[in-house]
């Protein structure tokens, strides 16, 4: 033992004080142990992360999707077949529904033909996964024979008692429930519906430009409080360089664009261009995600000038965390821009937050910054869109080409998330690219497939 303690003594001095002549000494050490099997510790971990790899919320979310699919089909599919009992009298109805419930069938099969594959797909997995985590272990246990040290052993202990800690803590300090809404008061109620369509318009360009955003400033300069706005994405369906203006609704409607376009630059696309469709005007300036960037770019339209405000490292762009439904994904939504009562924000995804919603407050001022940040429990890439009202996020999910539902809502005054919303949106195409609520009128704009529609808000 004590033998031991001299020698380590020894070996720190020949490390730190080389070259002291007198109280030179020479130590000699002799492993008795086996060298430890680096080389196979990190076999063990790459294989572990492989494995991690191979289970994605993508595949959970796809079966999940198909369920739900499924599950709208089969009343729709009763009901009409129930008609057709009815109608049954020879008649030229009865053959049409005929038709209808044919391809309400082949729909349905088409849906079980794919849960059918994803199954059999998930229950492979899951006998490979369980064979290799039966490798894993065995070669840890192999490895922490090794672990003469006990420095694995040491840190299991730890593990266990720090879990004790954080259950003794959490009985004796209840987390506590806000009684009071501490912001995001809403002045008109609660959210409760939203109205058929109102207005349903190609504007100028008809049937060009599938790709875009359009609505009112929600704190316009004076004089401009009726002007509306409208971005189409030029390039490629991806990019834009320019915001178009019209004076009132009815002139975006009949398409006379006075005072007409703003340039950013007339190059598109290049540094500061218009990238996604999912754009908002706010007090005077254009908010959008930066071409090539994950950065959130603000065009003042009066002095013509772009500032940007970088996201967080890790943050998605570039059509890698789009909105998508089961068979598309919207090419460049990985950032939302959205207006509401308290102003901007900004819903994106990051790597760290595994592809699930993040949500932050964009504070004004010259440059922009992030203010704070909530994080949901949302896959991004199993929505197609969200709004914002009153400090609430509303998101939204395909359910078919006539039909999106709001089905998910996340408070920011309390954190509470909701997933059983169930308010309807009636589609007049089947995409909506850009979604974006005006606290000004309590108007839902849509745009879609080179179509302009809105919605009104109702609240109680
Ligand atoms: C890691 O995976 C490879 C190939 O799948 C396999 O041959 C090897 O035995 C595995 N190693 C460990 C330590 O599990
Ligand atoms: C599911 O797929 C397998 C293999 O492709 C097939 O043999 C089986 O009949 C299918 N089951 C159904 C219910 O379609
Ligand atoms: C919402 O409005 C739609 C269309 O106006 C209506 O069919 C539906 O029943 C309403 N839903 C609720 C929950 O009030
Ligand atoms: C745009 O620029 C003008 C002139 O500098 C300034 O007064 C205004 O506040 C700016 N708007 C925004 C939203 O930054």
């Amino acid at each position: 033992m004590k033998l031991k303690v001299i020698v380590t003594l020894c070996a720190l001095i020949t490390v730190t004080r080389q070259a002291r002549q007198h109280d030179k000494c020479v130590c000699e050490l002799s492993n008795t142990g086996k060298a430890f099997p680096h080389d196979k510790l990190s076999t063990v971990e790459d294989n572990a992360s492989k494995c991690t790899n191979n289970i994605t919320p993508q595949k959970t979310l796809e079966l999940e999707s198909l369920l739900l699919g499924l599950e709208r089909r089969l009343p729709r599919l009763l009901e009409d077949v129930s008609m057709l009992e009815k109608e049954d009298d020879g008649d030229l109805y009865a053959v049409l529904s005929l038709q209808v419930v044919e391809n309400e069938l082949t729909e349905i099969k088409q849906l079980i033909d794919r849960l059918n594959g994803t199954t059999l797909g998930h229950q492979q997995l899951t006998t490979e996964t369980n064979k290799q985590l039966e490798d894993l272990r065995a070669e840890m246990v192999q490895l922490e024979t090794y672990d003469t040290t006990q420095v694995v052993k040491g840190h299991q202990d730890n593990h266990r008692l720090r879990k004790d800690l954080d259950q003794c803590r959490n009985t004796l300090f209840p987390t506590i429930q806000p009684t009071q809404r501490p912001h995001g008061y809403c002045p008109h109620g609660q959210f409760r519906n939203i109205t058929t369509p109102r207005v349903y318009t190609a504007g100028e360009y008809a049937g060009s430009y599938k790709y875009g955003a359009w609505g009112r400033d929600p704190k316009p300069e004076a004089g401009k409080e009726s002007w509306y706005w409208r971005v189409m994405l030029t390039s490629g369906d991806k990019h834009s360089n320019y915001v178009r203006l019209y004076s009132s609704l009815s002139a975006l409607i009949v398409g006379v664009a006075k005072p007409g376009s703003v340039m950013i630059h007339s190059s598109n696309p290049t540094t500061n261009t218009i990238q996604g469709p999912n754009v908002v005007l706010y007090g005077g300036a254009l908010y959008y995600n930066c071409y090539n960037k994950p950065d959130v770019c603000r065009f003042n339209l009066t002095t013509t000038t772009v500032t940007t405000l970088e996201l967080p490292r890790g943050t998605r762009f570039n059509s890698k965390g789009n909105f998508c439904h089961l068979d598309e994904c919207y090419p460049y939504t990985d950032l939302d821009l959205a207006t509401d009562e308290s102003g901007v924000w900004v819903i994106y995804t990051t790597s760290q937050d595994f592809g699930n919603l993040v949500l932050s407050k964009l504070e004004e001022g010259d440059p922009p910054t992030l203010g704070q940040t909530w994080r949901t429990s949302v896959y991004k890439q199993g929505v197609t869109n969200t709004f914002m009202a009153c400090g609430v996020l509303y998101v939204t999910r395909y359910v078919n080409k006539d039909t999106e539902e709001i089905f998910y809502s996340f408070d920011t005054a309390t954190g509470a998330e909701r997933f059983n919303v169930g308010i309807f949106i009636k589609k007049m195409t089947p995409n909506i690219y850009s979604l974006n609520y005006s606290p000004v009128d309590k108007i839902l704009h849509a745009y879609g497939d080179a179509y302009m529609v809105t919605y009104k808000v109702l609240f109680s």
